[in-house]
């Protein structure tokens, strides 16, 4: 089975891209190298599996039509879309880049889609949809209208409204898959995980944003891989699908938690500056995963002192690889 990966030299791509060649499938990526962090760490990524023979690469932007047109001539079984702009925060200060990517990108996809006649896609959507939770539980996905707080996030749930279009209109079978916080080896460096270690290694001080009870349900990578590529398995076997599945790990850590997690284990004496509350952060993200755990046999196991040792190792010996 062939798959067309966007986004395959980022965090979640490059894992993604890894355990499907691992499965068995023939990948191609694509990605533009976005400056919203550094390329040499996105070329790191993909140096991971580029020279597997199932894997080939094409620098390519998904804003850019006919250039997809002209360079992705290959038939695939199924497009897995995870390119984006993401970032909370920077969405706030430049939304019309997240429409062209987020919006725009992704309806350059389907229409690539529909030309080659592939009707399979699974989409990487977002918790932020959701917007601030108003009960403290954990949230299904037709649970409530959806109030999203950021411009990243209506262009994630844009992309949602898209698909069902395309779902409606000409059968596509469509995953929407909202993560949750995913994190681990390879971690985008603008996230707090990443930063929060980076800063403590150095001993310097690190910036909290609120009071420390806001909460993330953080989904260790390997979790957020396995629901991807149960994902895809489930589209390759199934017809007239449109499913829309939270992929956390339904337990909300307060960051204050998070963060002297993060110190005990570098072993540093905490130094903490307490900022007020940033636009566009929910208060509380927290998924309900029965739909996830029934449909594709979604079942995180990773505990986050776990998952936090495992990006520490990667991070102590990421510079010497
Ligand atoms: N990391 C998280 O916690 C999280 C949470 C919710 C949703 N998501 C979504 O998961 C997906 C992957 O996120 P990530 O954390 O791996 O981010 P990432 O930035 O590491 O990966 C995204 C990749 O897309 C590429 N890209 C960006 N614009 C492009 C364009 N115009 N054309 C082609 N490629 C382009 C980037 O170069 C990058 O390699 C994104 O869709 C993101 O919105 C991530």
């Amino acid at each position: 089975m062939k798959v067309l990966l966007t986004g395959c030299a980022g965090f979640i791509g490059s894992h993604t891209c890894e355990k499907l060649l691992s499965k068995g499938f023939s990948v191609i990526g694509i990605d533009n190298f976005s400056t919203f962090y550094d390329r040499s760490i996105k070329e790191k990524n993909i140096d991971v599996f580029r020279n597997h023979p199932n894997f080939s690469f094409k620098e390519l932007d998904i804003r850019d039509f006919n250039s997809l047109k002209e360079n992705l001539l290959e038939e695939v079984d199924i497009l897995v879309h995870l390119a984006a702009k993401a970032g909370v925060r920077p969405s706030i200060l430049n939304p019309s880049d997240y429409i062209d990517v987020n919006i725009k990108g992704t309806q350059n996809l389907l229409q690539w889609m529909l030309d080659h006649n592939c009707k399979k896609l699974f989409f990487a959507s977002s918790s932020s949809v959701y917007g601030n939770n108003k009960n403290g539980e954990a949230v299904k996905e037709g649970d409530f209208d959806l109030q999203p707080i950021s411009p990243y996030a209506f262009t994630k749930h844009s992309g949602e409204l898209m698909n069902y279009t395309y779902h409606h209109l000409y059968d596509f079978d469509i995953i929407n898959a909202r993560f949750f916080t995913v994190y681990g080896p390879r971690q985008r460096p603008d996230l707090a995980i990443h930063k929060f270690v980076d800063l403590i290694s150095r001993n310097q001080p690190i910036h909290m944003y609120g009071d420390g009870n806001s909460a993330r349900d953080y989904t260790f990578i390997e979790d957020t891989v396995n629901g991807i590529v149960g994902g895809v398995d489930y589209l390759l076997n199934n017809e007239n699908v449109i499913e829309t599945l939270n992929l956390g790990n339904q337990t909300p850590v307060p960051l204050i938690t998070l963060i002297k997690t993060i110190y005990a284990q570098l072993g540093k004496k905490e130094n903490i500056i307490q900022e007020g509350l940033q636009d566009g952060d929910v208060n509380l993200t927290f998924a309900n995963i029965e739909k996830a755990q029934k449909l594709l046999g979604y079942n995180p196991a990773v505990k986050l002192e776990d998952g936090i040792a495992r990006f520490v190792e990667w991070y102590r010996q990421k510079d010497n690889n």
